[in-house]
């Protein structure tokens, strides 16, 4: 029996992505970002993002299909993000998306973004295992999320409590004046400083703290401190003893606490997506102690960590082979989807 061959969009916060799936094997990746007209804002501006998918959502199906080499009429089905996310942004994918499948007769499938970010690992390693276990951080959520059945049971056991990791990455660039966003800027200065330099409080890791949950806002206020010390005093600010420090704070604490609840909860993989993931030192740390506590780790390549529309044709397809029902015609898009 053929594998299904499904296209995904998501448009949940500043990528328009459309991918295209034929089971595990990705076909086509396309994304077109607005992140550049975000960056002189420091941040992403829902307005502009959600115009921005509407220019971009037509051309970016398109670029798809060309690049897949498959004709519309040949899907199996239409996968969409329906949540969470910008509401104004997610109606746009949410339309574009029923739109294409009510003109081509296909079914419609609304997922869950998060959930995608965890899929899409099938189109680089193949089945996952169940139950797996997520650590999902990004921009816009810090999760560790137990998967006993990725297109119908997802399971929080904990997440921030106040900003994302990504968002402790960006705000701490934007303090050392490094320009949006601040992840990918702030790993590649860490490569020249050193991890230990400074002690940075790590979140939330007392032994009567809740052992899933995280927090990085504290951690944010403690290295702005830091450099506002130097400044005052009138010394430079090593950037890259700071990037390092920082960066080792939040790795630390995140792989520590990915792995105890793997020990938990008697999992033997442990899978990392969402931007964050992409990280240089997220990656090494989650190597090492994974492999020192019996663990495999899953980790997508850098690309299909950050949104894109693959990891939503991925769930679609996983939904497909299963034989979820499709959804509605009133498909909402949810900006607040657990
Ligand atoms: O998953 P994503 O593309 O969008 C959201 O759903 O948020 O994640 C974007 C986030 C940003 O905060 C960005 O700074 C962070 O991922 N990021 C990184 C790296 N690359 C992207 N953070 C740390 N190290 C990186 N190399
Ligand atoms: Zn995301």
């Amino acid at each position: 029996a053929d594998e299904p061959l499904v296209l995904g969009i998501e448009t949940s916060c500043d990528e328009t992505g459309v991918g295209i799936v034929r089971g595990h094997t990705l076909l086509a990746d396309a994304v077109a970002s607005s992140v550049d007209t975000h960056a002189r804002f420091g941040g992403v501006v829902p307005e502009i993002a959600s115009r921005a998918h509407l220019e971009a959502m037509v051309p970016t199906i398109e670029r798809a299909l060309k690049e897949a080499g498959v004709a519309a009429s040949d899907l199996d089905g239409i996968a969409v993000t329906a949540g969470p996310g910008l509401a104004g942004a997610l109606l746009v994918g949410v339309s574009a998306a029923k739109a294409y499948a009510y003109a081509l007769g296909k079914p419609l499938y609304g997922v869950n973004h998060l959930a995608s970010h965890i899929c899409v690992d099938q189109l680089e390693h193949g089945a996952l295992p169940e139950p797996t276990m997520a650590l999902l951080v990004s921009g816009g959520h810090s999760s560790l999320l137990l998967a006993p059945d990725i297109t119908a049971d997802v399971r929080p056991l904990g997440s921030t409590i106040d900003d994302a990791a990504g968002e402790a990455f960006d705000k701490v660039a934007r303090v050392l004046n490094l320009g949006f966003p601040g992840g990918p800027v702030i790993d590649r200065y860490a490569k020249q400083g050193d991890p230990d330099a400074i002690a940075f409080p790590r979140g939330l890791t007392g032994p009567r703290d809740a052992p899933y949950d995280f927090s990085f806002s504290g951690l944010k206020t403690a290295v702005a401190r830091w450099i506002e010390a130097k400044r005052n005093a009138g010394e430079e600010v090593p950037v890259a003893h700071v990037a390092a420090s920082f960066q080792e704070a939040v790795t630390d604490v995140l792989t520590r606490k990915a792995i105890r609840a793997c020990r938990d909860e008697g999992v033997d993989h442990l899978m990392i997506g969402g931007g964050v993931a992409a990280n240089s030192r997220l990656r090494a740390m989650a190597e090492e102690r994974c492999a020192a506590a019996g663990i495999t780790l899953r980790v997508p390549r850098p690309k299909l960590c950050t949104d894109n529309g693959a990891m939503v044709a991925a769930l679609g397809a996983e939904m497909v082979a299963r034989n979820r029902a499709a959804s509605a015609w009133d498909l909402p898009a949810d900006s607040s989807l657990p």
